[in-house]
């Protein structure tokens, strides 16, 4: 067991071989927070980590003499001595906001509960895994709180959770409810988010931690392109290769706050949960409520150390499903190839050039149900336009598969466009505030996914035609954000939780499908990478990353990606150029090299491509289905970033360690440029590996510490036909040579 008590201090001590965290019971019955980080040895007492010192203007708790203002905290109230923001708050029936939970009981055991209707990391045995679970008790308000730890053996993760219960009499408001808070001692971080906006998602953005307050939050209903509900602490020393680093990962799709208070006394509070901005729920007599799971990392070994550790428990332990660990199909999407504009014929010529080219899946993207000629209407009406699709869904999947590939199709079921038959049947069906006028986004509202009748309606539509098609794939699409949020369907003061009853719609709708249809591989999509969380990784192991498919750009966006989500759950296509989101042209070779990194496919009609080009699509597939499970399910090392350099490197290599591919990356040419190499990770030091298109063979320590020669055309004078271009880039593939 990975998690002892001490019963004369009181304290718990949850530990790997790698890392360790420590809580204790104060002197007052509420919890503290000694210790996480490394692992360090046991000991009875760690209570000299805790600091009960009276300031200037303190205020102290009556009976104990101490202040929660300079104690670090585990789940922090804010009203009585600490002024920094709570944990929680909940509201009363006399307009009180104080609670006071206190240590009660605790429970220890090996494995990890699931959470009811939410995504959560879970154990495949209970051997994997050790939990904690400590009930606190407000004595007044006769309220349970459950604090849920789970400590990975083989990770070095800790994931988190609370719960709250109502056995008092009146119901109750609560108005915050985090899903993890971590008070660590001082502030000698760097605070790292990764934002942006539609096409130019999570691009890392870092800063260092001050006294009071950095947050990143979404109160858009999804957790959205303009903040990630992931953030990174490191020491300004941490690189990708070592130091201290730590991440906070919320496993939630809605609202989010990711926030750092820094106090006068340099005591840093890190706080991840649902966005208190506009939450309350009210929990009847007999009700709980359980707050979405957050994941803590902590790496000793540097940004790409905290990564990898994401990338295994999120691709083994948070995906689920037969395609958990699959390689991926490369597919092929109409969208960008015809938008709206396609019919039957259209689109099975464009499928039987992508079989020509080894392509295994073909998508039908949006336009394919109802009224739909543009975004303007049929959103709502699942039922395939015959008029474009004489044999609806079932017709043209069964031609896709005479072919010789597999079907795929894209919904979008939370939304209605107001010309829809849905609308004119249920109009009330909308999220929208009474007397308001409901804002419009892409021409469409919203469904009201916090009412199980919505949900069922939409799940009746979309699982007939599961049922009677052969559908391998669903990209399950989002676009646009949640505005006038108001369900006609609760009274004025549960308004505040449909938010988050929106998003449980949401999961249970996900829930149902890939249960009725476990075949189905699920790729989620909000506008590009709007909802890449790591709670829809529970659902759909694939998420379109960006609707923004320019290699130069993508390099970026996949880049930032990766520090909290694996490879494999990276939608990555090859697009036509002039690309449709920024006129830009960029080789071919590099939009492949590019989208290799990732779930791979092609965003195009390749019918449209020259011969030349289409051996080269040839090619690259080959090299796809030869090279997948390495780049797929091998280890990622980030290795040059595109935020600091102009050339950015990352690759992978495969758990025998004799295979890796790296990707190199110039973004813009350069001339009679220096002499370069690139210093390689994770390979055996004592094999000898073969370089592709390099004479000989290279040590794997040599490769690692002296570094791959990458020297290309623009150093010294270049031969004629030598030159490179702007968005050059280039695979090395690396094979260990066998005695
Ligand atoms: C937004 C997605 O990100 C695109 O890939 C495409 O599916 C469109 N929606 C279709 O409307």
């Amino acid at each position: 067991m990975s998690i002892v008590f001490h019963e004369a201090s009181k304290e718990f001590h949850l530990y790997n071989d790698s890392i360790s965290y420590i809580i204790k019971v104060l002197p007052n019955d509420q919890l503290g927070q000694l210790y996480f980080g490394g692992r360090i040895h046991d000991r009875e007492d760690f209570g000299y980590l805790l600091e009960f010192a009276n300031r200037p203007m303190t205020s102290v708790l009556q009976d104990y003499g101490f202040s929660l203002e300079h104690v670090r905290q585990e789940y922090p109230a804010y009203g009585t001595t600490d002024f920094r923001l709570p944990a929680l708050e909940v509201l009363q029936a006399d307009g009180s906001r104080l609670t006071d939970f206190t240590y009660e009981s605790h429970r220890i055991f090996g494995g990890k509960p699931g959470l009811e209707n939410l995504p959560a990391t879970y154990t495949e045995s209970d051997g994997e895994a050790d939990t904690l679970e400590i009930t606190l008790r407000d004595k007044l308000l006769d309220m349970k709180l459950i604090l849920l730890y789970t400590i990975f053996n083989g990770e070095n993760a800790v994931a988190r959770s609370a719960r709250f219960e109502n056995h008092g009499e009146n119901p109750v408001q609560i108005t915050r409810a985090m899903s993890l808070c971590l008070d660590l001692p001082d502030c000698g971080y760097e605070w790292i988010q990764f934002s942006g906006a539609w096409s130019r998602e999570r691009q890392m953005k870092v800063r260092r931690l001050e006294q009071g307050i950095q947050a990143v939050s979404s109160a858009r209903g999804h957790s959205s392109h303009n903040h990630n509900p992931f953030i990174v602490l490191k020491r300004p020393t941490a690189d990708e290769f070592q130091g201290e680093v730590m991440g906070f990962s919320l496993v939630y799709s809605g609202n989010f706050l990711a926030q750092a208070e820094v106090d006068t006394y340099n005591v840093t509070r890190v706080m991840l949960g649902i966005n208190p901005f506009g939450f309350s729920w009210k929990l009847e007599s007999g009700e709980t409520f359980q707050t979405p799971e957050a994941v803590m990392v902590y790496s000793g070994d540097g940004l790409n150390g905290m990564s990898q550790t994401f990338h295994r428990l999120y691709r083994t332990r948070l995906a689920r499903g037969v395609w958990r660990d699959r390689v991926r199909p490369i597919l092929l999407n109409n969208w960008e190839a015809t938008y709206f504009d396609f019919d039957e014929e259209k689109l099975v010529n464009i499928a039987r050039a992508a079989k020509e080219d080894g392509v295994e899946l073909f998508v039908l993207d949006d336009g394919w149900f109802g009224e739909r000629s543009s975004d303007s209407s049929g959103l709502g009406d699942w039922y395939a336009n015959t008029d474009r699709l004489p044999g609806g869904i079932k017709g043209l999947a069964e031609k896709i598969e005479e072919l010789g590939l597999k079907f795929g199709l894209w919904v979008e079921l939370e939304m209605v466009n107001p010309d829809s038959d849905l609308y004119r049947r249920h109009p009330d069906w909308a999220l929208q505030t009474p007397g308001r006028t409901p804002s419009q986004g892409r021409n469409q509202l919203v469904l009201d996914f916090s009412r199980e009748e919505v949900v069922d309606c939409i799940y009746q539509m979309i699982a007939g035609i599961l049922s009677e098609s052969k559908v391998s794939y669903i990209k399950w699409d989002m676009n646009r954000s949640i505005t006038e949020c108001y369900s006609r369907a609760y009274p004025a003061d549960r308004q505040g939780e449909i938010f988050h009853r929106y998003i449980l719609g949401v999961y249970s709708l996900y829930e149902r499908l890939i249960r009725n249809f476990p075949e189905i591989l699920f790729e989620s999509c909000a506008s590009g990478g709007a909802r890449f969380d790591a709670g829809m990784l529970y659902y759909a192991p694939q998420c379109w990353t960006s609707d923004d498919s320019d290699a130069a750009e993508r390099i970026r966006i996949q880049y930032g990606t990766s520090f909290a989500y694996p490879v494999v759950s990276m939608g990555a296509h090859v697009s036509a150029v002039p690309n449709h989101q920024l006129c830009r042209n960029t080789p071919l070779e590099t939009r492949g090299n590019v989208a290799y990194f990732g779930a791979f496919g092609y965003e195009l009609d390749l019918q449209r491509l020259t011969d030349e080009e289409r051996c080269t699509v040839r090619q690259q597939i080959a090299f796809m289905k030869e090279y997948r499970q390495v780049i797929q399910y091998g280890t990622f090392y980030r290795l040059q970033s595109p935020f600091e350099n102009n050339i950015a490197a990352w690759m992978t290599v495969s758990e025998d360690r004799k295979t890796a591919i790296v990707g190199y990356y110039k973004i813009l040419n350069d001339v009679n440029c220096e002499f370069r190499k690139l210093r390689l990770k994770g390979l055996d030091p004592n094999m000898r590996y073969a370089v592709e298109e390099k004479d000989g063979w290279f040590y794997g320590d040599e490769l690692m510490k002296s570094g791959l020669v990458t020297t290309d055309a623009s150093a010294g004078q270049p031969a004629i036909g030598e030159f490179c271009t702007d968005f050059w880039s280039k695979i090395y593939v690396l094979k260990g040579i066998e005695n």
